[in-house]
Protein backbone atom coordinates (compact mmCIF):
# COMPACT_ATOMS: atom_id res chain seq x y z
CA UNK A 1 0.00 0.00 0.00
CA UNK A 2 1.12 3.59 -0.60
CA UNK A 3 1.82 5.78 2.46
CA UNK A 4 -0.38 8.55 3.54
CA UNK A 5 0.25 12.06 2.32
CA UNK A 6 -0.71 15.04 4.34
CA UNK A 7 -2.90 16.03 1.93
CA UNK A 8 -5.01 12.79 1.34
CA UNK A 9 -5.06 12.20 5.68
CA UNK A 10 -7.15 13.92 8.08
CA UNK A 11 -10.17 15.15 8.46
CA UNK A 12 -12.46 16.18 5.75
CA UNK A 13 -16.39 16.52 5.01
CA UNK A 14 -16.62 16.18 0.83
CA UNK A 15 -14.02 13.67 -0.78
CA UNK A 16 -14.82 15.35 -4.14
CA UNK A 17 -17.43 18.47 -4.19
CA UNK A 18 -18.12 19.96 -7.74
CA UNK A 19 -19.49 23.68 -7.95
CA UNK A 20 -21.31 25.37 -11.40
CA UNK A 21 -19.31 22.66 -13.45
CA UNK A 22 -19.86 23.67 -17.48
CA UNK A 23 -18.37 22.06 -20.24
CA UNK A 24 -19.26 22.30 -24.05
CA UNK A 25 -18.32 20.02 -26.97
CA UNK A 26 -18.33 22.71 -30.23
CA UNK A 27 -22.56 23.67 -30.01
CA UNK A 28 -23.19 20.53 -27.17
CA UNK A 29 -23.43 21.68 -23.77
CA UNK A 30 -22.00 17.91 -22.03
CA UNK A 31 -22.57 19.69 -18.77
CA UNK A 32 -24.41 22.65 -17.25
CA UNK A 33 -23.84 24.44 -14.15
CA UNK A 34 -23.50 21.12 -12.21
CA UNK A 35 -23.16 20.98 -8.49
CA UNK A 36 -22.56 18.03 -6.84
CA UNK A 37 -20.84 16.53 -3.26
CA UNK A 38 -19.88 13.07 -2.18
CA UNK A 39 -19.39 12.61 1.35
CA UNK A 40 -16.46 10.52 2.59
CA UNK A 41 -17.45 6.70 2.72
CA UNK A 42 -20.69 7.17 0.49
CA UNK A 43 -22.09 5.52 -2.38
CA UNK A 44 -23.43 7.41 -5.52
CA UNK A 45 -24.66 6.05 -8.63
CA UNK A 46 -25.04 8.28 -11.44
CA UNK A 47 -27.98 7.48 -13.76
CA UNK A 48 -29.22 9.21 -16.97
CA UNK A 49 -29.70 8.10 -20.34
CA UNK A 50 -26.68 7.68 -23.31
CA UNK A 51 -25.07 11.38 -24.01
CA UNK A 52 -26.26 12.53 -20.57
CA UNK A 53 -22.64 13.74 -19.42
CA UNK A 54 -22.16 10.67 -17.07
CA UNK A 55 -18.62 9.96 -18.38
CA UNK A 56 -18.10 13.88 -19.07
CA UNK A 57 -18.75 14.44 -15.73
CA UNK A 58 -15.88 12.24 -13.91
CA UNK A 59 -13.77 12.36 -16.16
CA UNK A 60 -13.41 16.05 -15.50
CA UNK A 61 -13.68 15.15 -11.51
CA UNK A 62 -10.74 12.84 -12.60
CA UNK A 63 -8.46 14.94 -14.88
CA UNK A 64 -8.97 13.95 -18.13
CA UNK A 65 -10.87 16.82 -19.50
CA UNK A 66 -10.73 20.59 -17.99
CA UNK A 67 -14.53 21.79 -17.66
CA UNK A 68 -15.39 25.20 -19.34
CA UNK A 69 -16.18 26.95 -16.18
CA UNK A 70 -16.78 25.90 -12.52
CA UNK A 71 -14.78 25.18 -9.18
CA UNK A 72 -13.99 21.66 -7.66
CA UNK A 73 -12.84 20.79 -4.58
CA UNK A 74 -10.79 17.94 -3.32
CA UNK A 75 -11.05 16.85 0.35
CA UNK A 76 -12.58 20.55 0.77
CA UNK A 77 -9.82 21.93 -0.61
CA UNK A 78 -10.32 24.05 -4.33
CA UNK A 79 -8.42 22.62 -6.90
CA UNK A 80 -6.16 24.93 -9.65
CA UNK A 81 -7.56 23.72 -12.92
CA UNK A 82 -3.76 24.27 -14.35
CA UNK A 83 -1.93 22.06 -11.91
CA UNK A 84 -4.89 18.83 -12.14
CA UNK A 85 -4.16 16.02 -14.30
CA UNK A 86 -4.63 12.26 -14.28
CA UNK A 87 -1.29 11.71 -12.35
CA UNK A 88 -2.34 14.34 -9.76
CA UNK A 89 -5.87 13.10 -9.25
CA UNK A 90 -3.68 9.86 -8.80
CA UNK A 91 -1.49 11.17 -5.99
CA UNK A 92 -4.65 12.36 -4.64
CA UNK A 93 -5.87 8.74 -4.29
CA UNK A 94 -8.37 9.10 -6.60
CA UNK A 95 -8.90 5.67 -8.83
CA UNK A 96 -11.32 5.19 -12.48
CA UNK A 97 -12.10 2.34 -14.02
CA UNK A 98 -13.21 3.50 -17.68
CA UNK A 99 -15.97 2.64 -19.69
CA UNK A 100 -13.35 2.96 -22.71
CA UNK A 101 -10.59 0.11 -22.64
CA UNK A 102 -8.17 1.64 -20.21
CA UNK A 103 -5.85 -1.27 -20.44
CA UNK A 104 -2.75 -1.52 -23.10
CA UNK A 105 -3.84 -5.02 -25.34
CA UNK A 106 0.02 -6.17 -25.77
CA UNK A 107 0.87 -5.66 -22.42
CA UNK A 108 1.26 -8.17 -19.77
CA UNK A 109 -0.59 -7.74 -16.49
CA UNK A 110 1.79 -6.61 -14.01
CA UNK A 111 2.92 -3.60 -16.69
CA UNK A 112 -0.83 -2.52 -16.32
CA UNK A 113 -1.75 -2.27 -12.84
CA UNK A 114 1.88 -0.18 -12.46
CA UNK A 115 1.51 2.00 -15.32
CA UNK A 116 1.81 6.01 -14.06
CA UNK A 117 2.90 4.55 -10.69
CA UNK A 118 5.88 2.07 -11.46
CA UNK A 119 7.65 1.30 -8.43
CA UNK A 120 11.31 2.14 -8.82
CA UNK A 121 14.96 1.40 -6.94
CA UNK A 122 16.70 4.60 -5.79
CA UNK A 123 17.85 5.00 -9.76
CA UNK A 124 15.08 4.97 -11.01
CA UNK A 125 14.68 1.76 -12.91
CA UNK A 126 11.42 -0.51 -12.37
CA UNK A 127 11.82 -2.96 -9.85
CA UNK A 128 9.98 -5.52 -12.04
CA UNK A 129 10.22 -8.99 -9.76
CA UNK A 130 8.50 -7.20 -7.01
CA UNK A 131 5.84 -5.49 -9.19
CA UNK A 132 5.37 -9.03 -10.94
CA UNK A 133 5.19 -10.62 -7.56
CA UNK A 134 2.66 -8.17 -6.28
CA UNK A 135 0.47 -8.66 -9.50
CA UNK A 136 0.54 -12.23 -9.09
CA UNK A 137 -0.67 -11.39 -4.87
CA UNK A 138 -3.38 -9.82 -6.48
CA UNK A 139 -4.30 -11.67 -9.18
CA UNK A 140 -4.70 -15.00 -6.86
CA UNK A 141 -5.42 -13.61 -3.61
CA UNK A 142 -8.03 -10.71 -4.13
CA UNK A 143 -9.53 -10.97 -7.92
CA UNK A 144 -9.88 -14.67 -7.27
CA UNK A 145 -8.10 -15.21 -10.83
CA UNK A 146 -7.23 -18.85 -9.45
CA UNK A 147 -6.59 -21.36 -11.67
CA UNK A 148 -8.18 -20.00 -14.69
CA UNK A 149 -4.17 -19.75 -16.56
CA UNK A 150 -4.29 -16.15 -15.77
CA UNK A 151 -1.36 -14.89 -14.29
CA UNK A 152 1.04 -11.52 -14.18
CA UNK A 153 2.88 -12.45 -17.56
CA UNK A 154 -0.55 -13.17 -19.03
CA UNK A 155 -1.12 -10.30 -21.96
CA UNK A 156 -4.39 -8.39 -21.50
CA UNK A 157 -5.60 -9.19 -25.10
CA UNK A 158 -6.16 -13.25 -23.83
CA UNK A 159 -8.81 -11.61 -21.08
CA UNK A 160 -12.48 -11.16 -21.07
CA UNK A 161 -14.23 -8.42 -20.36
CA UNK A 162 -14.75 -9.36 -16.97
CA UNK A 163 -11.23 -9.99 -16.24
CA UNK A 164 -10.29 -6.41 -17.53
CA UNK A 165 -12.54 -5.32 -15.07
CA UNK A 166 -11.11 -7.09 -12.69
CA UNK A 167 -7.39 -6.21 -13.35
CA UNK A 168 -8.63 -2.34 -13.24
CA UNK A 169 -10.45 -2.93 -10.00
CA UNK A 170 -7.78 -4.65 -8.73
CA UNK A 171 -5.40 -1.43 -9.17
CA UNK A 172 -7.94 0.29 -7.43
CA UNK A 173 -7.69 -2.04 -4.48
CA UNK A 174 -3.85 -2.03 -4.24
CA UNK A 175 -3.28 1.70 -4.45
CA UNK A 176 -5.18 1.93 -1.95
CA UNK A 177 -7.83 4.72 -3.46
CA UNK A 178 -10.07 6.97 -1.15
CA UNK A 179 -12.18 7.20 -3.97
CA UNK A 180 -13.16 4.78 -6.70
CA UNK A 181 -15.43 5.85 -10.06
CA UNK A 182 -16.61 2.96 -12.16
CA UNK A 183 -18.20 4.11 -15.40
CA UNK A 184 -20.36 1.30 -16.43
CA UNK A 185 -17.95 -1.67 -14.94
CA UNK A 186 -20.43 -4.62 -15.81
CA UNK A 187 -21.75 -3.34 -19.12
CA UNK A 188 -19.75 -6.05 -20.83
CA UNK A 189 -19.74 -8.96 -18.06
CA UNK A 190 -21.51 -12.13 -17.69
CA UNK A 191 -23.52 -12.60 -14.72
CA UNK A 192 -21.35 -14.14 -12.65
CA UNK A 193 -19.15 -11.61 -12.97
CA UNK A 194 -21.53 -8.75 -12.51
CA UNK A 195 -22.20 -10.56 -9.10
CA UNK A 196 -18.20 -9.87 -8.37
CA UNK A 197 -18.14 -6.22 -9.48
CA UNK A 198 -21.39 -5.58 -6.99
CA UNK A 199 -19.37 -7.52 -4.40
CA UNK A 200 -16.61 -5.09 -4.59
CA UNK A 201 -18.63 -1.97 -4.78
CA UNK A 202 -19.73 -3.40 -1.08
CA UNK A 203 -16.34 -4.03 -0.35
CA UNK A 204 -15.62 -0.33 -0.95
CA UNK A 205 -18.31 0.61 1.43
CA UNK A 206 -17.29 -1.20 3.88
CA UNK A 207 -13.39 -0.76 3.81
CA UNK A 208 -14.82 3.17 4.60
CA UNK A 209 -13.92 4.83 0.98
CA UNK A 210 -16.33 6.76 -1.18
CA UNK A 211 -17.39 5.61 -4.84
CA UNK A 212 -19.50 7.00 -7.52
CA UNK A 213 -20.89 4.38 -10.01
CA UNK A 214 -22.55 4.76 -13.11
CA UNK A 215 -24.34 1.89 -14.19
CA UNK A 216 -27.06 1.38 -16.45
CA UNK A 217 -28.59 -1.63 -14.38
CA UNK A 218 -30.97 0.46 -12.11
CA UNK A 219 -31.56 -2.68 -9.63
CA UNK A 220 -27.71 -2.93 -8.93
CA UNK A 221 -27.12 0.36 -8.29
CA UNK A 222 -30.80 1.27 -6.43
CA UNK A 223 -29.64 -2.01 -4.33
CA UNK A 224 -26.01 -0.68 -3.83
CA UNK A 225 -25.81 3.00 -3.53
CA UNK A 226 -26.51 5.51 -0.71
CA UNK A 227 -27.64 8.30 -3.05
CA UNK A 228 -28.91 8.37 -6.71
CA UNK A 229 -27.78 11.32 -9.04
CA UNK A 230 -29.85 11.53 -12.47
CA UNK A 231 -28.24 13.35 -14.74
CA UNK A 232 -30.27 14.34 -18.00
CA UNK A 233 -28.97 16.54 -21.01
CA UNK A 234 -25.98 17.57 -19.00
CA UNK A 235 -28.22 18.89 -15.85
CA UNK A 236 -28.67 16.89 -12.84
CA UNK A 237 -32.10 16.50 -12.19
CA UNK A 238 -32.67 14.82 -9.37
CA UNK A 239 -30.70 13.36 -5.88
CA UNK A 240 -32.33 10.93 -4.09
CA UNK A 241 -30.95 9.22 -1.47
CA UNK A 242 -31.56 5.64 -0.52
CA UNK A 243 -35.03 4.33 0.33
CA UNK A 244 -36.93 7.94 -1.09
CA UNK A 245 -37.65 6.11 -4.05
CA UNK A 246 -38.48 2.08 -5.04
CA UNK A 247 -36.88 0.73 -7.84
CA UNK A 248 -40.70 0.62 -9.58
CA UNK A 249 -40.91 4.58 -8.50
CA UNK A 250 -37.34 4.97 -10.08
CA UNK A 251 -37.58 3.24 -13.40
CA UNK A 252 -41.26 5.39 -13.78
CA UNK A 253 -39.26 8.66 -13.26
CA UNK A 254 -36.53 7.98 -15.52
CA UNK A 255 -39.17 6.66 -18.12
CA UNK A 256 -40.94 9.80 -17.55
CA UNK A 257 -38.25 11.97 -17.86
CA UNK A 258 -37.37 10.28 -21.23
CA UNK A 259 -40.27 10.65 -22.59
CA UNK A 260 -40.89 14.65 -21.44
CA UNK A 261 -38.16 15.57 -23.60
CA UNK A 262 -36.98 18.17 -21.41
CA UNK A 263 -35.58 18.09 -18.46
CA UNK A 264 -38.28 19.42 -14.95
CA UNK A 265 -35.96 20.59 -11.88
CA UNK A 266 -36.41 17.86 -9.22
CA UNK A 267 -35.15 17.77 -6.02
N1 LIG B 1 -14.66 13.98 -26.81
C1 LIG B 1 -15.87 14.42 -27.16
N2 LIG B 1 -16.02 15.24 -28.23
C2 LIG B 1 -17.25 15.70 -28.59
N3 LIG B 1 -18.39 15.39 -27.95
C3 LIG B 1 -18.30 14.57 -26.89
C4 LIG B 1 -17.04 14.04 -26.43
N4 LIG B 1 -17.27 13.26 -25.34
C5 LIG B 1 -18.60 13.30 -25.12
N5 LIG B 1 -19.23 14.09 -26.04
C6 LIG B 1 -20.67 14.39 -26.10
O1 LIG B 1 -21.04 14.87 -24.82
C7 LIG B 1 -22.31 14.36 -24.43
C8 LIG B 1 -22.17 13.58 -23.12
O2 LIG B 1 -21.44 12.39 -23.39
P1 LIG B 1 -21.05 11.36 -22.23
O3 LIG B 1 -20.51 12.10 -21.09
O4 LIG B 1 -20.18 10.34 -22.86
O5 LIG B 1 -22.46 10.74 -21.85
P2 LIG B 1 -22.84 9.41 -21.02
O6 LIG B 1 -21.60 8.88 -20.41
O7 LIG B 1 -23.86 9.86 -20.03
O8 LIG B 1 -23.44 8.46 -22.02
C9 LIG B 1 -22.80 13.52 -25.61
O9 LIG B 1 -23.61 14.34 -26.41
C10 LIG B 1 -21.52 13.16 -26.31
O10 LIG B 1 -21.74 12.91 -27.68
MG1 LIG C 1 -20.64 7.03 -20.58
Amino acid sequence: MMDKQPETGGAYQHIVRAEGISLSYGKIRALQGIDLAIGRNEIVGLIGDNGAGKSTLIKVLTGVVRPTSGKLYIRDKPVDWTHYSVREAHRLRFETVYQEKSLGEKQPLWRNIFVGRQITNRFGFIKVAEERRIANDLLKNQLGFRGVGIDADSTISKLSGGERQGIAIGRAMHFDSDLIILDEPTVALAISEVRKVLDFVRSIKASGRACIYIEHNLAHVHALADRLIVLDRGRIVADIKSGEMTLEELTKFLIDLQQSGHAVGVG
